[in-house]
């Protein structure tokens, strides 16, 4: 069996990826060893299996033992540990949920339903570092992969609406104490049907601007406003999260030199862990609708095409239906009335925990256990 260590299997994604191997039974086929940054020498944590002790996550003696290493540590973690593993010569498979590998040449983005002949010549190739892609690119590649696939994309732009586990554990719960700041601040006036809305929103508007309002993550209110800025500022105009959805759309499908523009603003809502995202898209051909339907829903399992009508949109292409689930619905299909019948919009929603994190990189590890 091969030894597989854990690194940062306690944080959110982590915990995510833990719960998902023990759905899949994954455990049932590695020697599971975690490793910890805090709390070396105290009991491993038992997912159906006896892991003995934690050991040091920055003991590059003890990691070097390992044929693969997972980590959802994050990139400070990568950063200090990956060359230093490297360097001491470790020939192991290093699969990372963490950005900063992901853009390196001797790493592979990881999507299997996108791009398992691309993972597969990595493989053949010798290349031994495998990384998550960013969740907004993960979930778009899913819920159009079939569009991607038929090489039917002339160009597209993705309008995001990113929920708040996007920033981490914290930021969801910010999200939330501030969804109860406001509510508290017109308490009694909600009780009150008599009350009148214009002085409830003054209120509500003078707690968003109050120093008590919950800002210490997001830095400004997401709870009752957003956030059209995710990520660094490049100083191009462009945030660093917007110009991911190009660098690794093209890195996925292995374009190199023959690159689709990916483009769009990416933009921070109050959902907490469901990513969703309108998509304009130029098709290189005028193709009939039914079979854009067909191409997405038989590309992978977990693309669902929703009807573009009401009550199935507002049904099943909500984060309130998708979240915990591993279901990439793509809803809102139709040509655009602009005067090309290539011109085609949709709608994604998408569990950033999931696709968007966890799952590509358990699904990486079963590759390897092949
Ligand atoms: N960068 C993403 C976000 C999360 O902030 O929503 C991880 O890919």
């Amino acid at each position: 069996m091969k030894k597989v260590g854990l690194v940062g299997w306690r944080g959110m994604v982590g915990s995510v990826l833990m719960n998902r191997m023990v759905e899949e039974k994954d455990f049932d086929l590695i020697e599971p060893i975690f490793f910890t940054t805090s709390q070396t020498g105290q009991a491993a944590p038992n997912f159906g299996k006896d892991a003995g002790l934690l050991l040091d996550a920055n003991n590059i003696d003890e990691l070097k033992k390992m044929d693969v290493v997972i980590t959802c540590q994050g990139g400070d973690y990568t950063k200090a540990v990956y060359p230093k593993l490297r360097e001491a010569g470790w020939k192991g498979y290093w699969i990372d949920a963490a950005s900063s590998l992901r853009m390196d040449d001797e790493a592979i983005i990881v999507l299997d339903p996108v791009n398992k002949n691309v993972i597969k010549d990595g493989i053949q190739n010798g290349v031994k570092t495998y990384v998550g892609g960013n969740c907004t690119v993960s979930l778009m590649m899913m819920g159009l992969g079939g569009l991607f696939a038929n090489n039917a994309i002339d160009w597209v732009s993705a309008m995001t609406y990113q929920a708040a586990s996007g920033g981490g554990a914290k930021h969801m719960r910010e999200l939330l104490s501030g969804m109860g700041y406001l509510n508290q601040s017109v308490a009694g006036e909600l009780q009150d049907p008599a009350s009148a809305i214009l002085e409830i929103d003054k209120k509500v508007t003078a707690s968003l601007n109050s120093d008590g309002f919950p800002t210490d993550n997001f830095v400004v209110p997401l709870a009752g406003s957003l956030i059209p800025w995710i990520d660094s500022d490049l100083g191009n105009g462009q945030s660093r999260e917007e110009w991911k959805a190009g660098a690794e759309t093209n890195k996925i499908l292995g374009l190199d030199g023959n690159a689709i523009p990916v483009e769009g603003l990416c933009v921070r809502i109050g959902t907490m862990r469901c990513h969703s995202q309108a998509f304009t898209m130029k098709l290189k051909q005028d193709i009939p609708l039914d079979e854009i339907h067909d191409m997405l829903a038989v590309h992978n399992e977990w693309a669902k095409v929703v009807p573009n009508e009401k009550e199935a949109t507002i049904s099943q292409l909500t984060p309130a239906k998708v979240t915990g689930t591993l279901d990439v619905p793509v809803g809102r299909i139709r040509k655009l009335n602009m005067g090309s019948d290539k011109l085609l919009s949709a709608f994604s929603v998408g569990d950033q925990l999931l696709w968007g994190a966890a799952e590509p990189l358990r699904r990486m590890l079963r590759i390897l256990l092949e």
